[in-house]
């Protein structure tokens, strides 16, 4: 039996899944790194830290699955989307990580837009100026930082700087590309004339391929440190949520994913470029040749753990939360949350938005709360379903990957408040299972990312909307679509 490695480099950890050709998960690791918030809005972590949990949970999966790193003919690697991994020119970080939910570089944002143009900007890289994108970091350095600007000879994506640890090669993949801003997504190559205008130096943006297609061999350091044999062929990979479509099985125009990992992520494929491009969402390159509109809210399995952190009982599991959560009607009695922890992006791009309780009265308990932070989410992701609609796509079906899987109350939820069927993969695991099935693509043991997904996604189970929570979803999100617009002006006072 043949079997491939595929790994996500998440922002709570990094997870390691072993899979064999049939599809099944074999072997699991998975191991944390801290986030590092020095200042509100910022997001750091140490690219160290990423490798180091990268070894110890391709080595856990080895292990659980008990399988000879002999049969392991490739690895796929994913992970988080727009940090920004600056190399010196001996291939050393220069400083750590900025990541896709660092909200610092709002004026960045401003002055691209100026430079570029508004209208300009959408029609080369597909996308507006938002804060969590690489180049307004770039631009933030070359500000704030210049000395580590001139330093840098390369830069990757979080999981390109695991893929040159495995395999000693400077590369990226057209999905991560597109997150950059500095990427023409139509055209699937660099917008070198846009980062000249930038004044960002061209020759730091590494080669792009293809997310299936092979970039090197695992080097004897690297075959050391996680227990694979040196030699074993690693594929570009992707970013995240293009692998965590890729592994539902999210591949055509009229699919739709749901993704509640930390940020909260609703992904819907394009066969064709669009006729328009506005930039209220997000258009990227998917992990097929073609593309995907996205939109992201910047904290919501972040507002989940922080509730059970904060608002739990002490060593209280997520299954024990949802119990609570589960005693309360839909709606939570007028409860209402703003998931806005770190800003938000999607539908709201704004810095200064900030977490907020509404409707509380005496007779709220804690369980109360915490509903209220799961249905606050689920209206994020409604709120981006709604763009997609206005925009065209009928979505009717969503596959539902991340935290926000593996609970059937949040599943039902999601039903009822996004009004489509929720359908759920029998490999929830979403991006590392993805990033497996690109190795698997690398390694010839599949022709194509679209026969890995026929031969392997299958759907487990099916959740479908009940018209009467529907119906008490709907008075409670008319209440939470008036609170942002209520509060803005406030949020951003109260900022300054
Ligand atoms: C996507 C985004 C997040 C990260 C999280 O634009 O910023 O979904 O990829 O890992």
């Amino acid at each position: 039996m043949r079997y491939v490695t595929g790994v996500d480099v998440g922002t709570s950890g990094t997870k390691t899944l072993l899979v064999n050709e049939t599809g099944k998960v074999c072997g699991t690791g998975y191991a944390t790194y801290p986030l590092h918030q020095e200042q509100p809005g910022w997001a750091e972590q140490n690219p160290a830290d990423w490798w180091e949990a990268t070894c110890t949970s391709i080595r856990q999966a080895l292990q659980d699955a008990g399988v000879s790193p002999r049969a392991v003919q490739a690895v796929g690697v994913s992970g988080q989307m727009h940090g920004m991994v600056c190399l010196d020119k001996h291939h050393q970080v220069i400083r750590p990580a900025i990541l896709w939910c660092d909200t610092r570089t709002t004026a960045a944002c401003r002055w691209i837009t100026e430079v570029v143009g508004e209208a300009e900007l959408p029609a080369i890289t597909g996308n507006v100026a938002l804060e969590g994108f690489t180049a307004p970091k770039l631009v933030w350095l070359a500000k704030h930082e210049p000395a580590h600007l001139e330093k840098t000879a390369t830069l990757l994506l979080p999981k390109d700087y695991i893929n040159y640890k495995l395999t000693d090669q400077l590369a990226t993949d057209r999905s991560d590309a597109a997150g950059s801003l500095l990427y023409n997504v139509i055209e699937k190559q660099w917008a070198l004339d846009l980062v000249q205008r930038l004044q960002l130096p061209t020759q730091i943006l590494p080669p792009v391929y293809p997310s299936w297609e092979a970039i090197g061999r695992l080097t004897e350091a690297a075959a050391l440190a996680t227990g694979l044999l040196p030699g074993t062929v690693v594929v570009a990979g992707g970013a995240d949520n293009a692998c965590g479509a890729v592994g539902a099985g999210v591949l055509h125009t009229g699919q739709a994913l749901s993704s509640i990992g930390s940020s909260g992520v609703i992904l819907t494929p394009i066969e064709q470029p669009p006729a328009r491009i506005d930039g209220k969402l997000h258009l990227f390159n998917h992990a097929v040749d073609t593309w995907y509109f996205m939109g992201v809210m910047l904290a919501a399995g972040l507002s989940y753990r922080w509730a059970r952190d904060e608002l739990g009982v002490a060593g209280e599991s997520y299954d024990e939360l949802n119990t609570a959560a589960a005693s309360v009607a839909p709606g939570a009695e007028g409860v209402v949350f703003l998931p806005y922890l770190n800003g938000e992006r999607t539908p709201h791009a704004d810095p200064h938005a900030r977490g907020v309780f509404f409707g509380i009265s005496a007779v709220h308990r804690r369980a109360h709360l915490i509903r209220a932070v799961m249905e606050g989410i689920t209206y994020g992701l409604r709120d981006i379903i709604e763009l997609m609609r206005a925009a065209g796509p009928t979505i009717q079906t969503l596959r539902a990957i991340g935290g926000g899987a593996k609970s059937a109350l949040w599943l039902q939820m999601q039903a009822d408040v996004l009004q489509a069927t929720v359908e759920v993969p029998a490999v929830d695991e979403g991006p590392a299972y993805g990033a497996a099935l690109l190795a698997g693509v690398g390694s010839g043991i599949f022709s194509s990312v679209f026969e890995a997904v026929h031969k392997t996604v299958r759907v487990k189970a099916e959740y479908v909307p009940n018209a009467a929570a529907s119906a008490a979803y709907e008075r409670s999100y008319a209440v939470y679509r008036r609170l942002y617009p209520a509060l803005k002006e406030t949020f951003r006072a109260a900022a300054t």
